[in-house]
């Protein structure tokens, strides 16, 4: 299985490679093993279902056998950025591999909600330290086969969306390429490389939210987002800056959609 998703070019990312028919959290394999031993970079673990997967904001992330493409990967920034960057960086190598394999129009909802037609197909999972060096664990969970579950109405799966002959494996090859590129490319241009792509993508900026952060609710109009990927929400004469949290778009029927 590990031999399926092998990288078809050279690159540092995904060499260290261990595929898990079925595990708890992918994300969780990766800290474990950072407390244990010297993890190289690019260490990657592969799920094709995930027991105890984790989402954003303490929740679950639902991951059905052979659904989706359920990945981690161990990155050592220089230092630990301020603020979302680094998972911005990773919906940006996702929409850019989703775009170049399926030439669909997928977007990024800020933070990084990977959204197709309107709905989410991907989640983002960044947890980041610092033990000797500074660590990152960029994990992805992307819907990829079958029906998404009906309970989430505003979920969808690549299928669904219409790219119906989409492998797992093929998916893999082009996220990996683009990872493996952005981050490098964000390691020597710095943020702004990542910031313009992130804009071009976003299906949020431009449109109405309401966002609900540690710090309460704010409303208004999703303007910009700043040097440390926080959306900067117009309100009244006051822009203000959200840093995390749970956001609503106002689609154009006049609905919030989560
Ligand atoms: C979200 O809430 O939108 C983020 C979901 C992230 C899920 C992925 S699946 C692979 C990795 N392992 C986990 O336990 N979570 C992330």
């Amino acid at each position: 299985m590990r031999q399926q998703f092998m990288r078809d070019e050279p690159g540092w990312l995904g060499q260290d490679l261990t595929v898990f028919p079925r595990v708890g959290s992918t994300n969780q394999v990766l800290r474990e093993r950072l407390s244990q031993e010297n993890v190289p970079l690019g260490a990657t673990v592969i799920a094709l279902e995930q027991t105890a997967g984790r989402g954003r904001l303490g929740r679950v992330w639902t991951s059905l056998k052979g659904q989706g493409l359920y990945v981690s990967v161990v990155l050592y920034p220089p230092s630990l950025p301020q603020g979302g960057i680094l998972s911005l960086l990773a919906g940006v190598a996702l929409t850019d591999a989703v775009r170049d394999l399926t030439k669909m129009d997928a977007g990024l909802k800020w933070p990084n909600d990977g959204i197709i037609h309107g709905k989410k197909y991907a989640g983002i999972l960044v947890e980041a330290g610092r033990l000797a060096i500074p660590w990152a664990i960029f994990g992805l969970g992307i819907n990829v086969n079958g029906q998404a579950p009906e309970e989430f109405s505003h979920a969808i799966t690549l299928a669904q969306a219409g790219a119906d002959s989409l492998t797992l494996e093929a998916l893999w090859q082009k996220l990996s390429h683009y990872l493996e590129a952005r981050y490098e490319r964000w390691l020597v241009d710095g943020h702004e490389s990542i910031l313009s792509a992130w804009r071009r993508y976003s299906v949020t900026l431009g449109h109405e939210v309401v966002a609900q952060g540690l710090s309460g609710t704010v409303t208004g109009v999703a303007e910009d987002i700043d040097e440390q990927g926080r959306l900067l929400i117009r309100h009244a004469s006051r822009l203000i800056p959200i840093s995390s949290g749970e956001l609503s778009v106002r689609a154009a029927n006049g609905s919030y959609t989560p």
